[in-house]
């Protein structure tokens, strides 16, 4: 007869493997007393969230730095949090973040509720996170249920629904195995699991503490498993972005509209992304055409974006946007796409006054 997957089992593991992370309280200080600060641990899950571990390190660093404190952040203005946030995407995280913060501060006296349901009542928390919350800052025996726990479960009973429809079914099978003793260090123990051992690809079986129990693995299946629906092939949208430049230094920009793409970012003016070829520039100027596009993949397209570039004199008006001095902007505060846009701007600005410049001089 095999083992059974046991909790214990993962946290014997744990207290030797479990990583080290800037947001973690590992099991040796949580057994000798310490409690992870919940401002900290939901910072991390937000950022966590569709984001990977080594990505997060650097902005959780850098975000807990300048605001230590829910109460730092909720005051902080939104144009910092959101230039803070450039580079990581999903910018409905960031607004949610801040109105998340203010929320806290102001109508719970900065504490954060320890509930999953309280939690849920919160700009930017859904199910999974409000479970990790409430499972990893206040020991609470929720289930929490990520990419790398889905993988887990779906090898350990060897499931081979294809997600998303395998959901519901991956998470009876996580929730089976929750345990009311440490459920804080076992939910980051599954996923220290599938971060480290139970990996997508050449998972390392022969180390696993769940080895004697895995289905998968006594089926040989583990490494095909879990199962995905094909995803849709993404359309390709077109669109256009207009950098311009004045004597000064000066450059055009824009923070965009709250909702939709990039919502509440800096970025550069430019058309709908819409494939529509008819579209106007911010102001009148001899715009050129660089020769090479800023690609970018969102969640439902990729997006190819032409960029013109000009530069202009002072005392030019434009019809959207404001000049920013080169001082008063920070080309880390665009998200990628804006700022690949920069690069290729720069790259033409450097090649030739625009004035002598065409696209043939980058070829
Ligand atoms: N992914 C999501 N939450 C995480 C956490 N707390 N630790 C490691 N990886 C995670």
């Amino acid at each position: 007869m095999r083992y059974r997957a046991d909790a214990d089992d993962l946290l014997r593991w744990y207290d030797s493997h479990a990583r080290a992370l800037p947001w973690r309280v590992g099991p040796d200080a949580r057994a000798a007393g310490t409690r992870p600060d919940p401002y900290r641990v939901w910072l991390s899950e937000v950022m966590l969230q569709q984001t990977t571990v080594a990505a997060v390190r650097s902005y959780f660093e850098r975000f807990t730095t300048l605001w230590p404190t829910v109460g730092d952040l909720a005051a902080a203005p939104d144009a910092d949090v959101m230039g803070e946030w450039a580079g990581l995407g999903y910018y409905a995280r960031a607004r949610n973040l801040l109105k998340c913060a203010r929320v806290v501060a102001s109508e719970h006296d900065g504490v954060f509720p320890q509930s999953r349901e309280g939690l849920m009542r919160l700009p930017g928390i859904g199910p999974y996170t409000a479970a990790a919350i409430a499972a990893i800052a206040f020991d609470r025996p929720e289930t929490v249920v990520d990419g790398n726990v889905e993988r887990v479960m779906a090898r350990l009973f060897d499931i081979h629904t294809p997600l998303p429809a395998a959901k519901p079914e991956l998470t009876r099978a996580a929730a089976g195995l929750t345990p009311d003793d440490r459920p804080g260090d076992y939910a980051q123990a599954v996923m220290d699991l599938g971060a480290t051992i139970c990996t997508p690809r050449a998972p390392a079986c022969g180390i696993c503490p769940w080895m004697q129990a895995c289905e998968a693995r006594a089926a040989g299946t583990a490494a095909d498993l879990p199962r995905k629906a094909p995803k849709k092939a993404k359309p390709v949208r077109l669109g256009y972005a207009y950098v311009a430049r004045r004597s000064d230094g000066a450059y055009l920009l824009e923070d965009r509209p709250a909702h939709g793409l990039l919502g509440g970012m800096l970025g550069w003016p430019g058309s709908a992304w819409d494939d529509d070829p008819d579209h106007a520039p911010p102001l009148q100027a001899d715009w050129q055409m660089i020769d090479a596009e800023a690609r970018h993949t969102f969640t439902h397209f990729h997006l190819r974006l032409r960029v013109l570039v000009a530069e202009v004199p002072t005392g030019s008006t434009p019809a959207t946007g404001a000049f920013r001095a080169r001082d008063d902007f920070r080309p880390a505060h665009l998200p990628t796409l804006m700022r690949k846009v920069f690069d290729l701007a720069q790259g033409a600005f450097e090649t030739a006054p625009a004035s002598e410049y065409s696209p043939e001089d980058r070829s």
